[in-house]
C-alpha cells in the first residue's frame, strides 16, 4: 500500500522510543522507504545502529556530520517525504516546531517537510496537561499537521493518565490514512461485519461462519480514505481497525436497529455482515435439558435490514454482498434488483478455503446497476476492499471507473 512512498521517522528521547522500530518494520511491510532521525537526547536512550537495521537506511543525528549523499541533507529528506512521523513527539519537539525553532537536525527538517506531518506524544500526564504543551499541540494542527491524542493508561512513572504512546497499530492507522488518496474526505461510511447470532436457549444459537474479516477490512479501507466510519459489529474474536466507531451487536434484530439508526447520517453503506436469516420462534429462558429423543427447533424468517435500506434510499450508495454456492451471477443479479442496490460484490462460498467466510483471501465479482460486470482476481480482504471502495468512488463520481477485467453483461 506504500510503495514508492518514502516516510521520515523522527525519533525523539523519550522512554517509548524502544516501541518505534516496531512502527518503523509495520511501515516497511507496507511497502515503505524509511528514513529515520534520531535527536541527540535519542540517541542516549537506543544506538542508532537499532534504527539503521530495521529502517535499512542511514540514521541522520546532527547537522554537522560529514553528509551521507551531497546535497542540504536536511532539505533532501524533507523535499522526499511523503510523511514525517514524530514518535514519541517530546514536549520539547512539540514546542520547538510550534515556535518553528530549528536547532538539530529534526526541527531543521520539520520545518522544510512538504508532506504531511504526524505527531504522536507521549509523556507525563502533567506535563501533557499543561497549558504551554496544549497551546503547541493545537497551535501545530492550526498549520495542518496531524497529532495524534495519547492514549490514558499506565505511564513510565508509574502514574495512570492521559500520556501513554499509543498503540503501533494506531499509529501506523493514522500514517495509511495521511498517506491514502483522500477521496471519501468528508464523507460517513457505516459498514456492518460479522455474523448474527439468534439464541433459542441461554446456551445454543443459531448462526453461520462469518467472522467480520471482509467488512474489518472494508472498515479500514474506507478509513483510509478519508471517511468517517461506523463499524456495525456482530460477534468476533477478531479486533476491529482503530479510528473507527464501533456498535457492537448479537442478534439480527439489534443490528437492524444499528444500521438503520447509523445509517441516516451516512452516504455509503456497505452491508458486509452474514446477518442470519431465520431466528428460533422461541428462545427458552433456561437452558433446555437433553432428553433421549430429537429436538426440533421451529425458525421464523429474520428481518432483511438491506432491503430496509434499498426501500428508502435516498442518494445513498448502497453495497450488498451476495454468499453464492451456485448460479453466482444470476443470484447476485436478482439481490442488487430486488434490494435497490449501486453494487454488489458477489462471492462463492462453501467451496475453496481460500475464499468466503473466516478466509485471508477473496475471489469477489462486483456487478453495478449499470450492467457493469468486473471480475476480481483471488487478493488479500484488505485488496478486495480496496477494488470495491474504488468503485464506490466512482458510483460517487457519477461515472464508472475503467478496468481491464471489466465487462458487459
Ligand atoms: N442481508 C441483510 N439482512 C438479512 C440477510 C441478508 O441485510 N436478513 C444482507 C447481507 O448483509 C448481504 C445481502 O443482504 O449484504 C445478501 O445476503 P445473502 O446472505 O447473500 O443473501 P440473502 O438475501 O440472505 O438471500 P439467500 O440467503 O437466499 O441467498
Amino acid at each position: 500500500m506504500l510503495e514508492g512512498r518514502t516516510v521520515l521517522v523522527g525519533v525523539c528521547g523519550g522512554i517509548a522510543l524502544y516501541k518505534v522500530p516496531l512502527l518503523i518494520s509495520r511501515l516497511r511491510e507496507h511497502g515503505a522507504d524509511v528514513h529515520v532521525i534520531m535527536t541527540e537526547a535519542a540517541t542516549k536512550f537506543v544506538s542508532p545502529l537499532t534504527f539503521q537495521t530495521v529502517s535499512g537506511n542511514p540514521v541522520h543525528t546532527s547537522l554537522w556530520a560529514p553528509p551521507v549523499r551531497w546535497n542540504v541533507e536536511h532539505v533532501g529528506l524533507a523535499e522526499r517525504a511523503d510523511l514525517a512521523v514524530v514518535a514519541p513527539a517530546t514536549a520539547n519537539i512539540l514546542g520547538k516546531a510550534a515556535a518553528g525553532i530549528a536547532d538539530d537536525f529534526l526541527s531543521t527538517t520539520l520545518l522544510a517537510v512538504r508532506g504531511r506531518v504526524l505527531y504522536v506524544p507521549a509523556m507525563d500526564l502533567a506535563m501533557y496537561a499543561h497549558p504551554a504543551v496544549r497551546r503547541n499541540v493545537e497551535t501545530l494542527r492550526s498549520y495542518g499537521c496531524e497529532v495524534l491524542e495519547p492514549d490514558i493508561g499506565r505511564l513510565a512513572s508509574g502514574l495512570i493518565g492521559k500520556g501513554r504512546y499509543p498503540e503501533t497499530e494506531r499509529i501506523l492507522t493514522a500514517c495509511l490514512r495521511l498517506l491514502g488518496p483522500g477521496d471519501l474526505a468528508g464523507r460517513r461510511v457505516l459498514v456492518s461485519a460479522g455474523p448474527t447470532r439468534e439464541p433459542f436457549d441461554p446456551a445454543r444459537y443459531v448462526s453461520n461462519p462469518s467472522t467480520g474479516r471482509m467488512g474489518l477490512a472494508l472498515a479500514a479501507e474506507a478509513n483510509r480514505r478519508g471517511a468517517r466510519v461506523t463499524l456495525v459489529l456482530g460477534p468476533t474474536e477478531l479486533e476491529p481497525p482503530s479510528e473507527v466507531a464501533v456498535v457492537r451487536v448479537t442478534t439480527t434484530a439489534e443490528m437492524r436497529r444499528a444500521v438503520l439508526e447509523e445509517a441516516q447520517a451516512c452516504d455509503i453503506v456497505v452491508m458486509a455482515a452474514a446477518v442470519a436469516d431465520w431466528r428460533p420462534a422461541e428462545c427458552a429462558p433456561s437452558k433446555t435439558k437433553k432428553t433421549a429423543g430429537d429436538l426440533t427447533v421451529r425458525l421464523t424468517r429474520t428481518e432483511d435490514i438491506l432491503a430496509e435500506l434499498g426501500k428508502d434510499k435516498g442518494r445513498k450508495v448502497l453495497v450488498g454482498f451476495a454468499a453464492e454456492t451456485d448460479d453466482l451471477r444470476a443470484n447476485a443479479l436478482a439481490k442488487l434488483e430486488a434490494k435497490n442496490l449501486d453494487l454488489v460484490v458477489a462471492n462463492r462460498i462453501g467451496l475453496e478455503p481460500d475464499r468466503g467466510f473466516a478466509a485471508k483471501t477473496n475471489q469477489v465479482t462486483l456487478l453495478g446497476r449499470d450492467g457493469l460486470v468486473e471480475e476480481v482476481p483471488l487478493l488479500p480482504k484488505p485488496d478486495v476492499a480496496r477494488v470495491v471502495f474504488d468503485r464506490v468512488v466512482a458510483i460517487l463520481e457519477g461515472g464508472e471507473s475503467g478496468g481491464s477485467s471489466r465487462a458487459r453483461r
